[in-house]
């Protein structure tokens, strides 16, 4: 039985890793405060897909990771997942900058903690957001690459504090190898989804718009809806990491993506056309759109073993299937 730490392991991402860990048969400890405006779901309240109360061996703390960490020096890890952050939506990121800043200060305090107690791998959630935004605007996109994030060269502007703090996350792991021996590795996820997702992402809120306007002549996605992003199921995203994480030591990083852009349109009429129905999809203009073109590049992370496997078709189908199980609207057209 392997022992795991999991820092933020209420919220989306973490719920995942924890029921991968557990059904392994690891003893999962999940360390989390269930802050306001995030993803977080307390354990008391019911996770939505599964039960870890089910299981002796998860142990769970409702606390800030910065505390948890003074009095834990000595605790043995063998595998710690650092998911700990302030992130939330667009309206978060953008309308929050300095609440989402707290990601520096929960950063660091993980690094000291490690310096300490001597994780021996640690398993880092950076983002695409650490990309730089320069290659990602409307004229002029690219799939992002890993090594377009040099940190001996250039790094670029990344996209608001939360990019910021997610890149000082990455140097500080590559210190914590170079100066102190810390193994780690960092995932750059892209546009992560999955049915359980907080309803501030774009990805629940869109199925759940498709469904409630069945049958309407319209249908509307924030910005111009002309945005693109890489959208990976979470099951891959725990797949991608489970397959690469023992392949990499030194703090360097590997994106978690599909290498493939849907717009917000054409993901809204995708979710329209599996409820039934064919909308005009428009644009929200007053709300925030973010950068134009996020997608991540796969080279990286076929070379290390790992490929997507649901596409986003299968994957929007799933979610709204799951909606319509959980609700009481009425039931979905057959393709869906
Ligand atoms: N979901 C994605 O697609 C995606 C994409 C890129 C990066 N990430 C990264 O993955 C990680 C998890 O993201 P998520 O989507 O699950 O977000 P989430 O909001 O669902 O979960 C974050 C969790 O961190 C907890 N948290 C906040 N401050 C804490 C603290 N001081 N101590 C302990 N826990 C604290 C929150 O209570 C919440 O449960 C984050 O680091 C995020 O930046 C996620």
């Amino acid at each position: 039985m392997r022992k795991i730490l999991i820092t933020g392991g209420a919220g989306f991402v973490g719920r995942h890793f924890t029921r991968h860990f557990l059904e392994a048969g690891d003893e999962v400890h999940v360390i989390d405060p269930i802050e306001r405006y995030t993803g977080g779901v307390d354990p008391a309240d019911g996770w939505p897909l599964f039960e870890p109360r089910d299981y002796a061996n998860f142990k769970f703390e409702k606390i800030d990771c910065r505390d948890y960490f003074r009095g834990h020096d000595n605790t043995e890890f063998d595998y710690a997942l650092h998911l700990a952050a302030m992130v939330g939506g667009r309206l978060m990121i953008e309308n929050n900058p300095l609440v989402v800043a707290d990601d520096l200060s929960i950063d660091a305090a993980y690094w000291q903690w490690a310096k300490r107690a001597k994780p021996r791998k640690t398993i880092c959630f950076s983002s695409s957001a650490a990309y730089p935004i320069k290659l990602q605007r409307p004229d002029h996109y690219v799939l992002l690459k890993e090594d377009m994030i040099d940190f001996s060269n250039d790094i670029g502007m990344p996209d608001m504090s939360y990019g910021w703090a997610k890149l000082t996350c990455e140097y500080l792991a590559r210190l914590a190898y170079a100066r102190h021996g810390l193994k780690s590795v960092a995932y750059r996820p892209f546009s992560g989804y999955g049915e359980d997702q907080d309803d501030t992402y774009p990805f629940p809120s869109i199925c759940k718009r498709a469904i409630a306007n069945k049958g309407g002549a319209e249908l509307s996605v924030w910005g111009s809806g002309t945005q693109m992003r890489d959208f990976i199921h979470i099951d891959d995203c725990v797949r991608g990491v489970i397959a690469t994480m023992d392949k990499i030591d030194d703090g360097d990083a590997i994106n978690l993506s599909t290498g493939i852009f849907t717009s917000f349109i054409e993901f809204a009429r995708l979710a329209a056309e599996l409820v039934g129905y064919r909308p005009v999809v428009k644009g929200m203009s007053d709300k925030p759109v973010g950068v134009h073109a996020r997608g991540g590049d796969t080279g990286k992370q076929n070379a290390l073993g790992f490929k997507y496997g649901l596409d986003f078709r299968a994957g929007v189908g799933r979610a709204l299937r799951y909606y319509d199980a959980t609700a009481s609207s009425p039931p979905l057209a057959a393709g869906a």
